[in-house]
């Protein structure tokens, strides 16, 4: 791909019914549009042209054998990607869609084979975006019937909580449909209905516990047989990294450093460092430092944006205070930080 200047970067689409519609219409004719949903970004492509589905694994670098989620406007849609349906999921899926959750079910023969990577099974969405439930209405209307759509960032990479993000990663090669800041800013809980048991592959907005409550039986939170587990890319240990080497360490030992780096500043210290930390900067600390939200969800909001924005001010490291671990919070809290912990334990992976 040719770099251009950022000053020359498009703008992205309005999200009025004109452009709503002229997205659908690109995905009917196989074309990429990226769309905000309430977790990430995706990139999205109709789930049933092959053609389609292999133009979002060359824009993203990504190999093809890694499973695509299909979204959809409502659950009706998804079936028509799934063979088996179950009780309890169906329970859950009432509840938790339209929403951040993606289901891994099995799926059904012939359809959506490159979207899911070839694997007998489907990750299925509704998300509850206004604009990406828009945006999925008119495709199904002008005969998408799902949309594949990974997060609109290269492999590997953060994915884009807004517009702009999506621009940075992939200039003007695709149209972007602007539907503003991502509510949740972490991917969605991904649940694995494909074994006998529920499982959680990928901890997001929904925690377990949550979902084993609509389910009306256990959705565990952490994998017990993970030998059984379908492969899915987000849970490759180096994953949603930023350029910039991210270290995860606790509260009061990162603090304790930055203090001694400000009052001996030159002591061999040549490297740029950026902070994000819930406590406030020690006197004298002169790199860039953001405050960490300390609740669960607004951290989640910012984690994305916040590792942009410092991984583009050039710095070697960001040093990154660790989140509540379960154990140190009370039991109806235990998961609320488990889609951040992981997210951060993977980009400092
Ligand atoms: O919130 C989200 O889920 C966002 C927005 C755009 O919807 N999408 C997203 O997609 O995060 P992606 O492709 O970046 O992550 C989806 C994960 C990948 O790790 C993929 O391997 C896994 O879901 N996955 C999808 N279908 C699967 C399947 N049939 N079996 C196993 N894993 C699957
Ligand atoms: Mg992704």
């Amino acid at each position: 791909m040719t770099r251009v200047a950022p000053s020359t970067w498009p703008a992205p689409w309005p999200a009025d019914p004109q452009h709503i519609e002229r997205a659908a219409q690109r995905w009917r004719a196989g074309e990429l549009v990226a769309f905000p949903t309430e977790t990430v970004y995706g990139l999205g492509a109709d789930a049933t042209q092959d053609a389609a589905v292999a133009r979002i694994f060359e824009a993203k670098g990504r190999p093809s054998d890694h499973p695509l989620i299909v979204h959809v406007a409502h659950a009706e849609q998804a079936r028509g990607f799934a063979a088996q349906w179950s009780q309890p999921v169906a329970r859950m899926l009432a509840k938790a869609w339209p929403g951040p959750l993606t289901v891994i079910v099995p799926r059904r023969a012939g359809v959506a084979t490159a979207a899911a990577g070839g694997q007998d099974s489907v990750g299925l969405r509704c998300p509850s975006h206004p604009v990406a439930l828009a945006l999925l209405q008119a495709a199904h209307r002008v005969g998408v019937a799902g949309v594949a759509g990974p997060s609109a960032n290269r492999f590997g990479r953060v994915s884009p909580t807004c517009a702009a993000h999506v621009i940075q990663e992939f200039e003007a090669h695709v149209p972007v449909v602007d539907g503003g800041e991502c509510s949740v800013g972490i991917e969605s809980t991904i649940v694995d209905a494909t074994r006998d048991t529920l499982v959680v592959l990928r901890p997001g907005h929904y925690t377990a516990a949550q979902l084993s409550e609509w389910a009306g039986q256990t959705v565990w939170a952490h994998d017990p047989k993970p030998s059984q587990a379908p492969k899915a890319s987000g849970t490759l240990a180096s994953h949603y990294a930023p350029r910039a080497k991210v270290r995860l360490m606790a509260r009061a030992p990162l603090l304790e450093r930055c203090t001694q780096a400000s009052q001996t500043p030159k002591a061999g210290h040549h490297l740029k460092v950026a902070v994000w930390s819930p406590d406030a900067a020690p006197p004298g600390w002169t790199g860039a430092w953001r405050a960490q939200p300390t609740q669960a969800q607004a951290c989640a909001q910012s984690l994305y944006a916040t590792l942009r924005e410092l991984d583009a001010l050039g710095v070697d490291e960001i040093w990154v205070a660790q989140v509540p671990s379960a154990s140190e919070l009370s039991a109806g809290h235990a998961d609320e930080w488990a889609g951040v912990a992981d997210r951060l334990q993977r980009a400092a992976a």
